[in-house]
């Protein structure tokens, strides 16, 4: 066993590197490539090895271009190399509780396990794709309509949709988007004062602000995004598609 060592760490510099890719070469990803990000992904943690999730890769092209319209439209789901739908999965967990002849009792609990389960597989499985090269774009555009998605892929209870990724050769090369300094999210025994958070935003206001007259040439602030962002609730089916799909999320 090697002594842990930042200095050495290969890993980092490929999360480090991340961006959003949005355009992409149209060139498909190799199969092998696809199984060996997938495999890697799978190797997450799950809570209490439950893998509570799915991935469908979407090769039909009239199943891609409905998800790119419902999701926007976003081009980037026909035009990059891969296209998958990351699903929180407890249909297995429904079918090994039928077959031992009881009922299928879970709450919020268990669908916010298969959410995590699936967002840690679906990041590792990410950071797999860059760390070979590819650019990645997760498309949360998905859950605009989550009725049209379930038509479009049949999906059976206790198979949830959670959003899309898009995975090619990059056709652009966008800088990194900073993030709120390190300070303003590591905390020590306990959580900081308002006062406190608020300084952190401010800064991180800052060089947010320089950061998008760069890249797009808008004036913005991230308190000013997250406070319009948050004044009306969004994408109100959610929940009833969900609970009607078996998460009994009381
Ligand atoms: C769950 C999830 C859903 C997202 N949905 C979309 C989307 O529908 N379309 C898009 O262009 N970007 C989407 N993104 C990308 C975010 O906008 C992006 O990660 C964020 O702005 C940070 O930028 P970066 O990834 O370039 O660092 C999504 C990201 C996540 C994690």
């Amino acid at each position: 066993m090697h002594q842990p060592s930042a200095s050495s760490a290969p890993a980092i510099e490929t999360m480090l590197a991340h961006r959003s890719i949005r355009r992409f070469k149209p060139d498909p990803i190799p199969d092998e490539d696809i199984r060996r990000a997938i495999e890697a992904g799978q190797m997450a943690s799950t809570s209490s090895n439950v893998q509570a999730y799915s991935i469908i890769r979407i090769t039909d092209p009239a199943i891609r271009s409905g998800i790119a319209e419902l999701a926007g439209p976003q081009p980037k789901v026909v035009e990059c190399g891969a296209f998958f739908v990351v699903c929180a999965d407890v249909r297995r967990h429904m079918l090994l509780t039928r077959q031992s002849g009881e009922e299928y009792d879970a709450k919020l609990e268990a669908f916010l396990v298969a959410v995590i389960d699936a967002s840690l597989f679906a990041q590792n499985a990410c950071v797999a794709f860059e760390s070979m090269g590819y650019g990645i774009c997760y498309i949360g555009g998905l859950r605009n309509d989550l009725n049209r998605v379930d038509e479009l892929l049949q999906l059976p209870r206790g198979v949830y949709p959670l959003y899309g990724l898009c995975v090619g050769i990059p056709g652009e090369d966008p800088m990194p988007r900073p993030r709120v300094d390190i300070d303003g999210v590591l905390f020590e025994n306990g959580y900081p004062s308002d006062d406190e958070v608020m300084r952190h935003i401010g800064s991180y206001d800052e060089v947010y602000e320089q950061y998008m007259l760069e890249r797009s040439g808008k004036q913005a602030t991230w308190s000013a995004m997250m406070a319009s962002k948050y004044t009306k609730a969004s994408r109100v089916d959610v929940g009833p598609y969900y609970r009607a799909k078996g998460a009994d999320v009381s």
